[in-house]
């Protein structure tokens, strides 16, 4: 890091920006293996709180890999990479008052970890979306598992490449029985319970 740069205040606060909007901020952050359900939950719940007028984004990892992280692939230093950048994206919007909800295989413990240390403890919620491995491949939305089982695409978690399960996730997830709804229900339920946003 160049020694020239130095740390400038804002002039607003996350907690005057929560005071104006009327809610807290925190970082949503689905984890779970690709068809687990993790970018259909995340934009359900942004949807939820929308509807309630409570700012939230939805981080994809689809479609940040085509833009800000085109340049990185599926080997573990580049999903390192690409966790390390979408942790700090996550840390400016919960900066800014709103709720980030990042959909991200992000397979690996250590990585999560790096990103919950990034803000206050309270503000990193892991949302483990469990579903198996062989409901994920049956269900196969996008024909990538059967693309790996053929050898055609490499490193692909689940077949090649390992998926870490979260130890203590403040909310897991059951999409292989739970209706979406049920799921939106639950991540609400937490956020009123720990005062994030008011109880309805
Ligand atoms: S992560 O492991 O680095 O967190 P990320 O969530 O950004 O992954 O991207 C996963 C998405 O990329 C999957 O949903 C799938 O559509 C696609 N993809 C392409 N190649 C792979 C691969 N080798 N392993 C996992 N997902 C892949």
């Amino acid at each position: 890091m160049s020694s020239n740069i130095t740390w400038h205040k804002a002039a607003i606060t996350k907690e005057d920006r929560h005071r104006l909007y009327g809610h807290k901020s925190a970082i949503l952050w689905f984890t779970g293996l690709s068809g687990a359900g993790k970018s259909t939950l995340a934009n359900a719940v942004s949807s939820a709180l929308y509807s309630q007028g409570i700012g939230a984004y939805v981080l994809d990892g689809d479609n940040i890999r085509h833009g800000l992280n085109k340049d990185l692939g599926f080997s573990e230093d580049d999903r390192k990479e690409n966790i390390r950048r979408i942790g700090e994206v996550a840390k400016l919007f919960v900066d800014s008052g709103q709720f980030t909800l990042t959909a991200f295989i992000s397979p690996f413990r250590s990585d999560r970890e790096i990103v919950r240390n990034l803000v206050h403890p309270s503000e990193f919620i892991e949302v483990y979306v469990q579903c198996s491995l062989e409901e994920c491949e049956k269900r196969d939305v996008k024909g990538l598992y059967q693309k790996a089982r053929a050898g055609e695409i490499k490193d692909f978690t689940g077949i090649h490449s390992p998926y870490e399960e979260p130890f203590q996730p403040e909310i897991t997830l059951h999409t292989a029985t739970d209706s979406v709804e049920r799921c939106v229900e639950k991540v609400l339920h937490y956020l009123g319970k720990k005062q994030f946003i008011s109880k309805k």
